[in-house]
């Protein structure tokens, strides 16, 4: 019974409150004629800045790289396809970790054994940011101040903003069952990435902190839940996965697609929380979760220092990986 409350009516719950929100907001951008929500225009000032957005020719990537590239930033787009990248740097010119899956209903895994969104949304990502932080630090040479137009006030040269979500409330990760071999299912898998990416956040900020009195390098990580985005991942999930049962999905499909763009957050609003993250003060965001433009307490779980300790060492373990000075 508990488990059932944890996993499904909490997250749901959750989750519906936060449609119903997005509901009047929505109504009310409707409303007020003049400022629709695609009009709002979030702060920040990207020049003199590199930016790698992943998955960034579509969704919430796509419109972050839009948002980061209008205010000056250069940005470098992460995408498995060629065309679909090119395709995304074309509608750029015309005019900014955020590439994941949700919760497919049926388990597959990767070439490299792994589950799918385990590696996709998680290990995959985990690896990308330990090894282009490592790569600054051996860059970076000793004593040497960071230059000013790029790094924070407070000298931190590199940010990390991981794509999360609220679902991590009603994540287990079970260390004998990471790539649930046994009982799949979408939600949990999906919730599971989403929880990790927040203990890891957390724990490559307290591995750097402890560091930086060896090493030069400095940098800030947070993870950012953007809300329930009309995006490809949030319309597929609400009509296709074991959310609905598989007889009643085709019934309701258009249904539930004419009903996201009312019950979800548009792409360009969810970038605002990323904006923020990209551009507040370092301490005000460094190891922290942020959701609603704001940073915010998430789940008991993803503040356990056991939990994200234990996940660091499945990590390394899994993804091979000899981990560098800078997070010893
Ligand atoms: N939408 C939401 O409500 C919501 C809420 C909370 C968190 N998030 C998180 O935000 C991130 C972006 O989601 P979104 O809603 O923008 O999704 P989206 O529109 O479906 O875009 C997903 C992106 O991930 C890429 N991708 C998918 N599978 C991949 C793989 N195997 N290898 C490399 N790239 C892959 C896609 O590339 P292709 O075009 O090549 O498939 C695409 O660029 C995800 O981490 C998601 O969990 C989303």
């Amino acid at each position: 019974m508990s488990t059932f409350w944890n996993r499904r009516v909490v997250p749901y719950s959750v989750g519906a409150l936060e449609f119903l929100q997005n509901l009047v907001s929505n109504v009310r951008d409707a409303v007020r004629a003049s400022s629709t929500s695609d009009t709002q225009d979030p702060p920040g000032d990207f020049s003199g800045k590199v930016c790698i957005v992943t998955g960034a020719n579509a969704g919430i990537g796509r419109s972050t790289a839009a948002a980061i590239f209008q205010r000056g930033g250069v940005v470098v787009l992460a995408c498995r396809s060629r065309s679909r990248g090119e395709q995304a740097v074309q509608a750029l010119q015309q005019m900014q970790p955020a590439s994941g899956i949700m919760a497919p209903p049926v388990r597959s895994e990767t070439e490299d054994g792994l589950e799918q969104q385990f590696q996709v949304n998680f290990l995959g990502h985990w690896r990308l940011v330990h090894d282009l932080v490592a790569n600054q630090a051996s860059l970076r040479r000793p004593r040497k101040a960071p230059a000013q137009h790029t790094a924070d006030s407070d000298g931190a040269s590199l940010r990390v903003i991981w794509l999360t979500s609220m679902t991590h409330v009603g994540a287990h990760l079970d260390f004998k069952d990471l790539q649930l071999r046994k009982g799949y299912s979408g939600f949990l898998g999906y919730a599971n990435t989403k929880l990790a990416g927040i203990l890891a956040i957390k724990e490559f900020q307290q591995r750097m902190d402890r560091c930086n009195g060896r090493h030069q390098q400095k940098a800030v990580f947070c993870s950012v839940h953007p809300g329930f985005v009309n995006t490809d991942l949030a319309n597929g999930w609400l009509t296709g996965s074991d959310v609905v049962p598989a007889a009643v999905q085709q019934i309701i499909r258009p249904l539930v697609r004419a009903i996201c763009p009312w019950i979800l957050v548009s792409p360009s609003k969810a970038v605002q929380t990323i904006l923020y993250a990209a551009s507040a003060p370092s301490a005000e965001i460094s190891g922290k979760y942020i959701a609603g433009g704001k940073v915010v307490q998430p789940s008991r779980q993803a503040q356990d220092d056991q939990l994200s300790a234990r996940l660091w060492e499945a990590s390394q373990k899994l993804s091979d990986t000899a981990i560098a000075p800078c997070f010893q």
